[in-house]
């Protein structure tokens, strides 16, 4: 097929066909579809690797759109797919309804002006100054330099680098380095911008003025930004939805907030470990199975859940009283409340002390505990008992 981006040419050519781009675009305000798509490669000795599966995402337009996974995931080759650098093997990627994988040469082309590319190792040209760097795409498109200078001198302002205008990549730090790699991304105007692990060079500080950097030009300029990481963090940080992918399958999406919230699948839960407050180790290693134990006076050491679900925050006061009997003591030993998305969500680690009563089982009495705390918390479990 011709290029789709010449929709008026195309009607005039075909009349009886015009509806087909109109068609093809998907019906919400989706930037980027993926529809059903596989990637596989070509190995040596007739070995092949399939990158990509049945995948099917949407990325809605404005929204920051976060892809994670291991190394080795995908992630690459599914942002690949979106400016045409890789072509999906089944399936189609559209790109504001038009379908990437058709596109001749000049389409590409087309395209790629559309969308603006950030780089883990910033690529930047060490022989250009910074201002030579950015103007790159502009010069080859044969724009006039009057035009280009004013285009650079705003993005400069932009990204917060005026000051480095002549300087050469080498004379810059990791995180200016990586603004310049923005500017350059932003210079034709894109409407999409892909990030392939951008802040995964930058240490905790910088990657976080990146990352509000992302966010501004995404809230400013009104850009779909596809971000991929492996580190939740980031995710969390800038992202409206994500995309858990493993073994090039999509294995979990939705609002950020939802996914970390109460994770579906192992693979998001791996990823969470390094955020979420799993039990200390001094305490998982003095927990006791609840079978063993054998008369009251113990604590048990529950787990506790809030997913964010609700619409008022956790009510602590409410589920400390839950689990007091008789001015028996609660602590809180462990975890923590964190906001998404407006979302109170987290994990806390309580324990509770169990009275000797003579009139129920220690068992019972737990059950009775466990039965009225659910009406605190999203998820209660018994860890045992200390
Ligand atoms: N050009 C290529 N040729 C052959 N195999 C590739 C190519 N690009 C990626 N792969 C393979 O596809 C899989 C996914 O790679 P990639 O998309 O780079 O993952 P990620 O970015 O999540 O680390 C890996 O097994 C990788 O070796
Ligand atoms: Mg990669």
């Amino acid at each position: 097929m011709a290029n789709l981006f010449d929709v008026p040419q195309f009607i005039q050519d075909a009349p009886s066909r015009a509806a087909e781009p109109v068609s093809n675009a998907a019906p919400t305000q989706a930037a980027v579809v993926f529809d059903n798509v596989g990637k596989v490669f070509a190995g040596t000795r007739g070995a092949s690797t399939a990158a990509l599966a049945d995948v099917t995402l949407n990325v809605a337009r404005g929204e920051v759109f976060g892809i994670i996974g291991r190394s080795g995931a995908g992630k690459s080759t599914l942002l690949r797919l979106v400016n045409g650098l890789e072509k999906p093997s089944s399936g189609a990627v559209r790109v504001n309804g038009v379908s990437v994988g058709e596109l001749d040469e000049r389409g590409l082309v087309t395209l790629r002006r559309r969308i603006g590319m950030v780089f883990q190792h910033f690529n930047l040209l060490s022989a250009k100054t910074v201002r030579e760097n950015i103007a790159l795409p502009l010069k080859i498109a044969g724009v006039p330099k009057a035009a280009i200078d004013a285009k650079v001198d705003a993005l400069l302002a932009l990204v917060g680098l005026a000051a480095k205008r002549d300087a050469y990549p080498a004379s810059l730090s990791g995180g200016q380095k990586q603004r310049v790699g923005i500017a350059r991304a932003l210079v034709t105007d894109p409407d999409i911008l892909l990030c392939d692990e951008a802040t995964s060079a930058l240490d905790p500080e910088t990657t976080q003025a990146i990352l509000a950097l992302l966010r501004d030009i995404n809230r400013r300029l009104k850009l779909t930004v596809v971000l991929i990481t492996h580190e939740m963090q980031v995710i969390r940080e800038v992202c409206d939805t994500v995309a858990v992918i493993e073994r090039g399958r999509v294995v979990e999406t939705g609002p950020v907030w939802r996914v970390f919230g109460e994770p579906q699948h192992d693979a998001t839960r791996a990823l969470l470990r390094t955020l979420v407050h799993d039990l200390p180790a001094d305490l998982a290693e003095r927990v006791k199975p609840l079978a063993d134990i054998a008369q009251a006076d113990a604590r048990v050491l529950l787990d506790v859940r809030f997913t964010g679900d609700d619409a008022r925050d956790p009510d602590l006061a409410g589920l400390a009283s839950a689990l007091s009997v008789d001015g028996s003591s609660v602590s809180f030993v462990h975890g923590g409340i964190d906001r998404i998305q407006g979302h109170a969500q987290g994990r806390l680690i309580v324990s509770a002390q169990v009275r000797a009563n003579e009139r129920a089982s220690v068992h019972a009495q737990i059950a009775a505990l466990l039965e009225r705390a659910r009406g605190h918390a999203n998820h209660v479990e018994v860890l045992g008992y200390v």
